[in-house]
This record gives C-alpha cells, structure tokens and sequence, in this order.
C-alpha cells in the first residue's frame, strides 16, 4: 500500500448521528465531525439545550429529540434524519449516559435498571436502529463510549460501572455479528474528562485521580471527540472491535 501523504480525516459525504450531543462530549464531537465534513444529527433528550447547540453550530447540523431508551423514537428518529440529511447515518456514536453514585449497599432498582436502560440497552438500540442503512450503503462505523470504569472498578458506582463493562462486551459481540456487512463497532474508554458529568464527583475525589495520572491533569472533551472522529473516518479502516484508552494513563497505575 502507497502512503498518501495528503491522507486526513475526511467525513465529507457521510452523515453522522450522536447521542448524548447537547453538551460536554457529545456535543464536542458534533463539532468536530462538522468541521471534517460530515453532515451531523445531533439528538439529546434535553430538547432546549439541544436545539440551541444545534442551532449555534449552523450548516449541515440539525437537531432530534431522541432519549436512548425509548425503542420506538429510534425508529423516529433515524427515518426522520435520513430524510432530512440525504442519506442513512453511516456513523453512528453512541454518547448518551448516565452517572449517579451509590454504594451497593443502599442502591436502588431504580437506579440501577435506569443505568442499564440509558448506557447499555440505549446503545443497542440504537445500533439495532442504524445497521439496515449501513448494511445497505456497504459500509458504517459506530463508535461506543464507555469509561475507565470498564477497565478496574471503582467504588460507590456499581451499576454505572457495570452497564460499561456491558458496553464493552456489545461492542465485541456486535464488532464480530457486523464485521462482514463492512460496519466497524468500537469503544472509547474516557477516563476523567471535564464536563457536567465529572462535576458529580467531589473535588477531593477528581484531585485525587488526577494524581493518578502520568499527564497530570484532566481531560477535555474535545480530546476524547477527536479519538471518535478517527474511529468514525476511514484512517481506521482495519480498527474494529477495539478498547481506546483515553485517560491520561490514569489506568496505568
Ligand atoms: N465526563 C467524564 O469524566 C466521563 C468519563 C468517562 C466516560 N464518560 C462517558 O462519556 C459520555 C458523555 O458524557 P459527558 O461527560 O459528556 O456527560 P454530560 O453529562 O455532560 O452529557 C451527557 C449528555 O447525555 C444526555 N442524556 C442523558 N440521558 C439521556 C437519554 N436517556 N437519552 C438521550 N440523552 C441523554 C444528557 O442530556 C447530556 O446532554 C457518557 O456516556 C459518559 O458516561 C464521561
């Protein structure tokens, strides 16, 4: 193979749908992958937030309302997208979660089964959404996000931990089910990113898993929505069934 020296993430000509996008990492990638050409569906079940990101972004960016959980607004959801965009989403980044501490010892069902219904059952749902229009333009990329909670265990997050150790393991099964319809299925592991979500945490907490860390400090989103836009473009085409590890070696240790 001759190395094109001109090769670069290019998304023209694709269109890409991503939960989770009204802010912090979804919304992050949304930008990034309009910068790189794709045409970009931003969905979120926070509709006003959404809607005004969406808006503030401009060309080839639109909004749907969608929360992940919800069987039938996938179906909505992806006609109505690939009506307005063109084209079926041929990337597909399943962003969209939930993370509410709680020792085991006091967990709830409810917050439990509302983990595994948004970080999980959500990601599945909305492969199961996207997979006949991949299959059909030959091609498709969905990127899964899980978190560095799938790699060890942390305490006081049972059931976030355990719907991404589940995220993991669909992303293979699905990696290998999907690999000969020319659709690629990976896994982002962000480890401590700076968005509302890490907010949760008390400082005490994040200080100390930034001391964990050989690069010393916290993430940004953008540094996890550039990963993602790699993994969706066509620099990755032999990638497929994969971990990446963003977490400033948090894990190492
Ligand atoms: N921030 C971190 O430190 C960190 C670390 C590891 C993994 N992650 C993962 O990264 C992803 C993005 O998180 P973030 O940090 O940007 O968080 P965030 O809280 O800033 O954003 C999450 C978005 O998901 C949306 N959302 C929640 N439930 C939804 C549902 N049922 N349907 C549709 N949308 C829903 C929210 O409205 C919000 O816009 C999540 O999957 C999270 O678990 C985050």
């Amino acid at each position: 193979m001759k190395f094109d020296p001109k090769l670069n993430i290019d998304l023209s000509g694709r269109v890409a749908l991503i939960t989770g996008a009204a802010q912090g990492q979804g919304l992050a990638t949304a930008q990034i992958m309009q910068a790189f050409g794709a045409t970009v569906i931003m969905t979120d079940r926070d509709v006003e937030r959404g809607e005004k990101a969406a808006k503030e972004l401009g060309e080839r960016v639109y909004f749907f309302p969608l929360d992940v959980a919800d069987a039938n607004a996938w179906t909505t959801c992806v006609t109505a997208a690939t009506r307005l965009a063109g084209s079926a989403p041929t990337i597909l980044v399943n962003n969209a979660g939930i993370y509410r501490p709680n020792p085991i010892v006091s967990e709830t069902e409810e917050n439990f089964q509302a983990h595994i219904a948004i970080n999980l059952h959500g990601p599945l749902l909305g492969i199961q959404a996207v997979v006949p229009g991949m299959t059909a333009a030959k091609t498709g990329s969905i990127i899964n996000i899980s978190s560095i909670a799938s790699v060890g265990g942390f305490k006081d997050i049972a059931s976030y931990t355990a719907s991404k150790w589940g995220l993991r393991g669909l992303t293979k099964s699905a990696a290998k089910e999907l690999g000969h319809l020319g659709i690629r299925v990976n896994c982002i592991i962000p480890g401590l990113i700076e968005t509302a979500m890490s907010t949760t945490n008390s400082n005490d907490t994040n200080a100390a898993y930034v001391a964990q860390m050989p690069l010393g400090r916290i993430g940004q989103s953008e540094e996890v929505a550039r990963m993602t836009a790699f993994l969706a473009s066509d620099l990755s085409s032999f990638t497929t069934g994969a971990d990446i590890v963003i977490d400033g070696g948090q894990t190492l240790s």
